[in-house]
């Protein structure tokens, strides 16, 4: 079998061939609608006896062709790209999850993930039990009957934690709840969530599947799981479909009424990104692991996380899940928030941004921005301090991000 960045390259041996000018580039279908040769043949699409396309809300050639690609990246059965990374969270969870049920997270969650679980999800009557998922026994305290989901993000964003997902993939396979990972951070090529007991992957395709930030989009991969007999929600679609209980809800029902569609040209944007992902992702988990290292070393940052230090909590855990390849972001800790904003507006290369897997190196302070409506309290237990700073480091020449750094720093 072919390597996985020359298969992302070329997508399936009959890719180019389904279009029927042999383009090398997958073509944006910027369509709403396909034409029907017959009556039959749209009865046909409409109950599944074919595949043919219809309406893009469900499904759209461009948007397939970067499903498949995103299968070969990930070996997942079935996969489902959507508008947004949170679209992917918010269908998924509304595919699973009745008024009533619970599921299992931790605190540590990228900020509207959070919101979603501690405000939206529960004025539909469904509870988020924030759990310590780095102690078994919280997780097992928190389960019940009504119990649709663990969830996790890794690593965790800003805080950096490694879970240990063996661990909890145990809980999960013993209670038959399935196990979800947000794998933004790392992708299936660096975090293969199939050879860990994951049930469903999602992540947000704005980081690094499109290339470096060229338009938002998510992703659902969803692994052979029986698990779904075990949810009532799920039970009736086990009967008719086994395996694929779940992706059948979520495409045929959850997916096209809530209508968060990826576009045709943000899918092609995405496809030309998963061409140069492994190159990219190589170079910056170079640039990020000489970065951290490097910060390591200034006698004005306090702290600094990356799993792929040897003196981090996370160590042991990276090294065994990534094989060191901890992502591209690196958690710093400054005196405070003074400090913080001295540092980076003295920044002359590396941007003041909110996103991360960019191709350009970017800086944010999070209690001011993704957290700014927590309470202290709240961003206390978060471990969002005042002084932290999450820098996400991109493909610039390494001597650049650090001579941009050191001049800031030299300023505190
Ligand atoms: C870990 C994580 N998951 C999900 C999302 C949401 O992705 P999107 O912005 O594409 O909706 C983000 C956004 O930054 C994120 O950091």
């Amino acid at each position: 079998m072919q390597h996985i960045s020359s298969r992302l390259i070329h997508g399936l041996p009959d890719s180019q061939a389904s279009d029927f000018n042999r383009s090398l580039k997958t073509p944006i279908y910027e369509s709403a609608s396909f034409d029907f040769e017959t009556a039959e043949d749209a009865e046909k699409a409409f109950t599944g006896e074919t595949d043919a396309f219809a309406y893009s809300r469900i499904s759209n050639p461009t948007v397939t062709e970067l499903q498949n690609r995103l299968k070969l990246f990930s070996n997942a059965e079935q996969c489902l790209c959507v508008s947004s990374g949170m679209a992917a969270i918010s269908n998924v969870f509304l595919t699973l999850c009745s008024t009533g049920d619970n599921i299992i997270t931790s605190q540590y969650l990228f900020g509207n993930t959070l919101s979603f679980f501690a405000k939206t999800i529960r004025s539909f009557g469904i509870e988020a039990r924030f759990s310590n998922l780095e102690a078994p026994q919280s997780i097992l305290d928190n389960i019940d009957e009504h119990t649709r989901a663990i969830f996790l993000e890794l690593p965790t964003n800003p805080q950096l934690i490694f879970f240990d997902v063996p661990a909890i993939a145990k809980i999960a396979r013993e209670k038959r709840i399935p196990l979800i990972v947000d794998n933004t951070v790392l992708t299936p090529y660096l975090f293969p969530c199939q050879q860990y007991g994951v049930d469903i992957e999602i992540f947000s395709n704005t980081k690094f599947v499109s290339g470096g930030a060229t338009s938002i989009g998510g992703t659902v991969l969803v692994y052979g799981s029986d698990k779904w007999a075990h949810n009532p929600k799920l039970a009736v679609d086990y009967e008719k479909f086994g395996q694929d209980a779940f992706f059948k809800r979520l495409y045929k029902e959850v997916y096209r009424n809530i209508g968060a569609c990826l576009s045709p040209n943000n899918a092609y944007l995405q496809l030309l990104g998963l061409e140069t992902i492994t190159l990219r992702i190589d170079r910056i988990m170079d640039n990020t692991l000489e970065m951290a290292r490097f910060l390591q070393n200034q006698p004005k940052v306090l702290k600094v996380r990356y799993g792929a230090l040897e003196n981090d909590p996370g160590y042991a855990m990276a090294m065994e899940l990534t094989k060191g390849k901890a992502g591209c972001l690196i958690s710093l800790e400054l005196e405070n928030k003074a400090a913080c904003y001295l540092f980076m507006n003295a920044l002359q290369m590396i941007r003041r941004g909110t996103n991360f897997c960019d191709n350009k190196s970017m800086i944010i302070h999070p209690a001011s921005t993704i957290y700014w409506d927590f309470s202290p309290e709240d961003k206390q237990r978060m471990q969002i301090s005042e002084g932290l700073l999450r820098l996400s480091v991109g493909l610039e020449a390494i001597e650049d991000i650090k001579s941009d750094i050191q001049q800031a720093l030299s300023l505190l």
